[in-house]
């Protein structure tokens, strides 16, 4: 199989497409045919070596992928049935979805949901399952269409243009904080009805005027302490991501004064009841039109050159990589 492994060098991570036999692949109950991964912000740190999410090379990246069952133990699964999965590590400590095949536990593996397909699943990938999941966190604490506006920072990426397209197809006004002026265009055409400049968030009060019923932040740090002092009384904020830091220089004002809430995210550890439930609300909420507008199709090839451009911020939407 075709595989793009990632060495270390010099302490520095190479990454190269490689034909590697499938004895090599590691232990699992279920071996997968890939036909589809994706790139998330993670891939792009694990493939450039910017972040430290690969201990043990050499390594599959890959965090997520849809194929068909080639073999299994697990009863639950059979040759030929169409899987997905995001998350659990894979990618990160065990190799991942960036080749022709994978060999994972059936506890990590999604049945293909109905009316989904491979393409389709990652095209939203691990990034659009977890604004799903902020969605529902959003919707869990109550907050509805008429609460008020929600806002979505790092709208162009991976997470932020899942998670404007799902709020605005499900009737919320959004909202979306971008760093740059290049995605207004793109931004306003899957459903944000304003554009906030990420230079209007780099400085905060503990309490600034209510603005937000809602909000799902990939950013961190001090973008997400503006949000917070920017909420509204009995808002929430469902928190995920750090592609601008992990620090959140904030106080205590907007929990103690205002009742708002920060619900945090996670994808990997997700379990699988919740999955599913996430997996169809994406089916049901989704519009068709998100496939087109948000994907970039590329081959296995093209993807350390992609995950450079997430790095750089010089791409947005979602990174589809075809395998087979
Ligand atoms: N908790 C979880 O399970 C989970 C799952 C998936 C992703 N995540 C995290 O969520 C974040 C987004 O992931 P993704 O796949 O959507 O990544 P992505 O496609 O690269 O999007 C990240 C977006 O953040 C903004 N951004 C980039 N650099 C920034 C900086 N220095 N300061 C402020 N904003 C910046 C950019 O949006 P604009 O250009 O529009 O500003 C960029 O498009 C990452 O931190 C990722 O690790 C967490």
């Amino acid at each position: 199989m075709q595989a793009l492994i990632l060495e270390q060098q010099d302490g520095k991570t190479i990454s190269s497409v490689q034909t590697v036999e499938d004895s090599r692949l590691p232990e699992g109950d279920v071996t997968i045919d890939i036909d589809w991964s994706s790139l998330n912000y993670k891939d792009a740190l694990a493939i450039t070596g910017k972040g430290k999410i690969i201990r043990n090379f050499p390594m599959v990246p890959g965090i997520d992928f849809s194929g068909h069952v080639r073999a299994s133990e697990d009863p639950r699964f059979h040759a030929g049935q169409q899987v997905l999965l995001t998350g659990w590590g894979v990618g990160e400590n065990h190799w991942g979805g960036l080749a022709g095949q994978a060999r994972v536990k059936g506890d990590w593996l999604v049945a293909m949901p109905k009316g989904m397909d491979g393409r389709k699943a990652m095209i939203i990938g691990t990034a659009g399952f977890t604004a799903m999941l902020c969605v529902m966190a959003l919707e869990e604490a109550g907050i509805r269409p008429e609460s008020g506006e929600i806002v979505v920072t790092g709208a162009s990426g991976g997470v932020g243009s899942t998670a404007v397209t799902l709020l605005h197809a499900l009737g919320y006004q959004v909202a979306a904080v971008s760093g740059r002026e290049s995605t207004h265009d793109y931004l306003r055409s899957i459903g944000a009805h304003r554009i906030l400049g990420r230079e209007e968030f780099a400085e905060t009060r503990p309490l600034e005027k209510q603005v937000w019923a809602g909000a799902i932040d990939t950013v961190g740090d001090k973008v997400l302490a503006k949000v917070l002092a920017q909420m509204n009384y009995g808002g929430c904020v469902a928190a995920c991501g750090l592609a601008g830091g992990f620090a959140l220089p904030t106080t205590v004002m907007p929990f103690i004064l205002r009742n708002v809430r920060l619900q945090g995210v996670d994808s990997v550890m997700t379990p699988a009841s919740r999955r599913a439930q996430a997996w169809e609300r994406l089916v049901r909420d989704l519009p068709e039109s998100f496939y087109t507008q948000s994907a970039t199709e590329i081959s296995l090839e093209q993807a350390p050159e992609f995950a450079g451009k997430i790095m750089n911020n010089q791409f947005h939407g979602r990174a589809l990589v075809k395998i087979a």
